[in-house]
């Protein structure tokens, strides 16, 4: 995070109290939810295990609540058997088999209502389909489909027979998807053949073609859904249609009971190395998550319509798209299209459209939007909303003030959410109904979450404005289970800093005088760009498999819609960089990894600054990128000359 938006968010002393309006027509009182609060501070587990009653229903009740007798490897509510598509579909079949589960609007404009009674029948025949095509409990299904109720038919419909899914956002290339394929041994690749995004047309299942061309062993079938109508090949033996697997199979298929761990997904995400990590999440702890977070955090209710903007290729679509508004038995609103297409009151009709209540969506489009200005919003009424949310990325007070009363119209708290694709949902965020907010501040963590930041020895730090690494200190249902078939990774990265229950999540945080928490930016080599995660490992990897590349180092910058935006550091094995080869590039790392990881700028150089025993300076020539003064200790510096040059070599 830029130095300056630390400062302007330290500034930052405005706070807002939930309105009067909205806590009187709250579901959630705040007087339930100190209840909560005190329920989860006397007794942790007992606490879970009364939501989990609450909130799930059970083929068979759970005996053991926790058992972290191998920690970090917590487990949940072991031998209870569950099954989630059940818990998302067919409990709300009896009261609201008509309620219109998934409200679809395509890029193109097209809009589907899809009720519950539709929705289980569409889940039930794909589910008895990918039986049918040999797939089995356990095992995995890659998912690489744009965002289209599809994908949640093909996400529960592995649920429901206890295959394993995990999704591939569509804006990953080839390799990306062939790496993530062949990490989870997936059998089954389902894909579209292509469809519209802002108009322009995604060739999903070219890109699956090439991902499939090498390696990708494991996958037997590959099931393509018609979307764009695109040419497309279809491979004897291998490819079969969506509507072909369908055809004939009965709308009904009975659940597969399994135990509350099984696992329910795997989502790749960025780290630190340049291989993406397999965030494995289990049944009945994640999906706990799912609904509380959606009924305390949103105060979603049945007569609410629910809109979260993300793709299902993220961990928030799966949490509060496929997932959490379903187990709600809520109505949502699913998005195939950008805000800007075919303009930039995109959102804002569609607010109006389809008369969203709570509005979900992340930092950086609203900076993007609010940058188009205020003409956009204001052409529509916005007066169905009562809910804001965000995630992601920090926000900051311009942006939050904007979404407030440009959006919210000064009557909507605002939710500023934070957590990650391991936490598997809201972590540290305002409560809607409760929480006087801040703007640029998550808050306070959630009842049930131990949330605290330390200092390098592991003591408490509690001095308001000094910042330290954010921890969480017990075990929480919806926490990620481990990093598919890297169990090792799993208990160094979360749990090598401190001790096996103290969770490291990667970020570091401070607190202001009310004892909030502010998130300050990745401790590992992570970044954030456009919300997205980005190891810059896997950015250096892909520049280096150029030819015509030596050395590459990556850092970020400030960028003021993108949040971060990367900066390439290049040395070339011979010959000078130009204009052209800089194209060339950002073009490969976009073809190597997605259009997401593209350097915003590369900057040629002889050498990069590195300490004598070989280290690249990171520190420094994120400096150097920013444009910023070297105020740095660079007496370590091997090559103290390259340092001007690097400098001078600023566009
Ligand atoms: C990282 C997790 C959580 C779903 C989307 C991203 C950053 C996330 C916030 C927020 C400040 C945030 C953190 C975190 N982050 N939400 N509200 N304020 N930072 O999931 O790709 O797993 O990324 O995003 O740095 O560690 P993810």
């Amino acid at each position: 995070m830029a130095d300056n938006k630390i400062e302007s968010v330290l500034k930052e002393h405005r706070v807002f109290e939930p309105p009067r309006q909205f806590v009187e027509d709250a579901a959630i009182k705040p007087a339930d939810v100190e209840a909560l609060y005190s329920a989860a501070e006397a007794d942790h587990e007992g606490f879970w295990a009364d939501q989990a009653r609450k909130h799930l229903d059970w083929h068979q009740d759970f005996s053991t609540t926790l058992d972290d007798t191998n920690a970090p490897f917590f487990k949940w509510f072991t031998d209870g058997k569950i099954n989630v598509s059940y818990n998302c579909l067919d409990r709300h079949l009896s009261a609201k088999a008509d309620k219109t589960a998934i409200i679809f609007e395509a890029d193109d404009g097209n809009v589907e209502h899809i009720s519950y009674a539709d929705l289980h029948a569409r889940v039930c025949r794909f589910a008895n389909a990918l039986k049918a095509q040999g797939l089995a409990k356990g095992d995995r299904a890659v998912i690489y489909l744009p965002n289209v109720p599809e994908a949640t038919v093909a996400m529960l419909a592995c649920a429901r027979i206890g295959a394993i899914h995990s999704v591939v956002f569509g804006g990953f290339s080839a390799p990306s998807l062939r790496d993530r394929i062949d990490d989870a041994e997936a059998k089954m690749l389902i894909t579209a053949d292509g469809n519209y995004r802002g108009g322009k047309l995604i060739p999903l299942k070219e890109v699956a073609d090439k991902a499939l061309s090498e390696g990708c062993e494991s996958i037997e079938s590959v099931v393509v859904l018609k979307r764009s109508g695109a040419d497309v090949e279809m491979r004897d033996g291998r490819d079969i249609w969506w509507h072909d697997v369908v055809d004939g199979q009965p709308a009904d298929c009975e659940p597969e009971w399994v135990d509350a761990e099984h696992p329910l997904f795997i989502l790749y995400t960025s780290g630190s190395t340049g291989k993406p990590k397999g965030i494995q999440h289990a049944s009945a702890g994640y999906l706990l998550g799912a609904v509380t977070t959606c009924r305390w955090v949103f105060d979603l209710g049945d007569d609410d319509v629910f809109w979260c903007t993300a793709d299902v290729g993220w961990i928030t679509g799966h949490t509060y798209i496929t997932y959490g508004p379903t187990a709600c038995g809520a109505t949502q609103v699913m998005f195939e299209g950008v805000p800007t297409y075919p303009e930039p009151d995109r959102f804002w009709k569609m607010v109006d459209t389809h008369q969203v209540t709570i509005f979900y969506t992340a930092p950086t489009a609203i900076r993007a939007l609010m940058k188009h200005g205020d003409e956009y919003p204001q052409r529509h009424a916005l007066d169905s909303l009562r809910v804001l949310g965000t995630v992601g990325e920090p926000i900051n007070p311009e942006a939050w003030m904007w979404y407030r009363q440009v959006i919210g119209k000064e009557r909507c708290p605002i939710v500023d959410t934070w957590w990650q694709t391991e936490t598997g949902a809201h972590m540290i965020t305002p409560i809607a109904s409760y929480t006087p907010t801040t703007p640029g501040s998550v808050t306070h963590a959630l009842p049930g979450i131990e949330a605290d930041i330390l200092d390098e020895s592991g003591e408490r730090v509690t001095d308001a404005g000094a910042g330290g690494v954010l921890v969480i200190k017990k075990p929480w249902p919806y926490m990620l289970r481990t990093i598919w078939g890297d169990p090792d990774r799993y208990k160094e990265t979360y749990f090598g800093m401190y001790d096996a229950h103290t969770y490291v999540a990667g970020d570091s945080a401070q607190r202001d005088e009310k004892g909030y928490f502010r998130i300050l930016g990745r401790i590992d080599d992570v970044v954030n760009v456009s919300g997205h995660r980005l190891g810059t490992m896997e950015v250096e990897s892909a520049l280096v498999a150029h030819e015509a590349v030596a050395e590459a180092a990556v850092v970020s910058r400030p960028h003021d819609v993108k949040g971060e935006a990367i900066v390439a550091f290049i040395i070339l094995k011979d010959g000078e960089g130009d204009e052209q080869l800089a194209s060339d590039l950002r073009n490969w790392v976009s073809e190597q990894l997605g259009a997401i990881a593209k350097p915003e700028e590369i900057r040629f150089a002889d050498g990069l600054p590195k300490t004598r025993s070989g280290k690249i300076m990171r520190r420094l020539l994120r400096t150097v990128a920013r444009g910023d003064e070297v105020t740095q200790d660079v007496s370590t510096l091997e090559n103290p000359q390259i340092l001007d040059q690097l400098q001078a070599k600023g566009t």
